[in-house]
């Protein structure tokens, strides 16, 4: 891999140890995928900052490269952590609180934006024909297929040294040869809400692997649905773009398949884990609510109550909440709780007794059953809140 007279020097150290280190990460993570050279990135994104999906190695890892002078040199965002500091936080075990904080305190001190969430392009509005290293897997798919950025799927420790070094490896999806539709996917009849265009990604991804589709007939699709709809195809599959109309005329020679009405009941079925019909959350914002989902939620609830010992969580990033202060205290007045900075799969709701996790998001069903330990049942969001609203 060719490097430049100065990346030469960062990878031999004679800028100290922590921006080798990342250096030598996206050396080696070049040469694995052939790369020829680094190319600056726009922004990054890292993932991994809850303690739950972090651990004590990498945070010793981290602490070490901010002990070594480690500091972004892009901007630099951050996915959600375990709690929030008005409602979680005062429920969960302390020690556990404490690990988070070190961790926050870290990332701090190496400059990066403590934005907490999965939703970076709500932040700011200008990603088109930026290359980024992001980590985040829905927000990958989100900026390749919504908002015609280029990045590839990083990892927590790639993303970590791009945003140090201020570049990434030239493969993959920053190569317009590899963004390339490879099949035509066609629905057998109209999807009619945001749980089953989920419930597709689901079914995609692991048809799919690596491969990335044009899906026809999903045109008219609002960009909080296509959200899910990278989500979940992030979450069971290795595409990182899909294409909802062919970037070239031709289609005739790509491979078609036809997802047909029951497949997408049958992945809906089994998404569901049990037949229970009163969870002990339901849980909306995964990945993060936009403004016009806090909205939405709003003129839903329309002045209603959450229904009696019923645990109601909305999350988003405080960015949104801030923004959409009026419609944030509709939805706080019903009883219901508006949860930033994290979300229900990376906070601990073992901890809170939670069996039971109704929602609106394929992917959080997805990892339901084995990071919250808990039984799932994904269903629109109209019914989320018939189940946690009054009348
Ligand atoms: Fe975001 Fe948590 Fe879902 S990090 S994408 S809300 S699992």
């Amino acid at each position: 891999m060719y490097l430049t007279k100065d990346e030469e020097r960062i990878y031999e150290g004679e800028s100290g140890w922590a921006t080798q280190i990342c250096m030598k990460i996206l050396v080696r993570l070049g040469e694995l995928f052939n790369a020829t050279k680094l190319i600056p990135v726009h922004s990054a994104h890292v993932s991994g900052v809850s303690y739950k999906t972090l651990g004590d190695s990498p945070t010793e890892f981290l602490e070490a490269l901010s002990n070594a002078g480690g500091k972004v040199t892009v901007k630099a965002t951050l996915n959600p952590h375990g709690y929030d500091t008005e409602y979680l936080s005062k429920k969960l075990d302390k020690h556990l609180c404490k690990k988070q904080l070190n961790i926050l305190r870290t990332f701090k001190k190496m400059g990066f934006t403590r934005s907490f969430t999965c939703t970076p392009y709500y932040l700011e509005r200008q990603f088109r024909n930026a290359h980024l290293a992001w980590a985040e897997s829905s927000a990958v798919v989100y900026a390749n297929s919504v908002l015609g950025a280029w990045t590839n799927r990083e990892g927590g420790p790639s993303a970590l040294a791009a945003a140090i070094i201020g570049k990434t490896p030239d493969y993959g999806m920053h190569k317009a040869e590899n963004r390339q539709p490879k099949l035509l996917v066609t629905l057998e009849s109209k999807l009619k809400n945001e749980a089953e265009v989920g419930a597709l990604g689901i079914l995609l991804g692991k048809i799919l692997e690596d491969n990335i589709p044009i899906i026809q007939g999903l045109k008219i699709a609002s960009k909080d649905t296509l959200k899910q709809l990278g989500a979940a195809l992030a979450s069971t599959g290795m595409a990182n773009m899909f294409y909802l109309s062919s970037p070239f005329t031709k289609t005739n020679k790509l491979e078609r398949i036809t997802i047909e009405n029951k497949d997408l009941k049958h992945t809906i079925e089994t998404m569901s884990t049990t037949s229970k019909s009163k969870p002990d959350l339901i849980f909306i914002g995964c990945p993060h609510c936009s403004i016009n989902e806090i909205k939405q939620i709003a003129s839903l609830i329309n002045g209603k109550k959450v229904k009696k010992d019923t645990e109601f969580w909305v999350c988003t990033s405080h960015h949104i909440k801030e923004k959409a202060r009026n419609y944030i205290k509709k939805i706080e007045k019903s009883g219901a709780h508006i949860i930033t900075d994290t979300c229900a799969v990376v906070t601990w709701t073992d901890q809170l007794g939670i069996k039971t996790i109704m929602t609106n998001s394929a992917k959080t069903a997805h990892y339901t059953p084995t990071l919250n330990k808990a039984d799932t049942i994904l269903a629109p969001l109209k019914e989320c809140l018939k189940t946690a609203i009054k009348g």
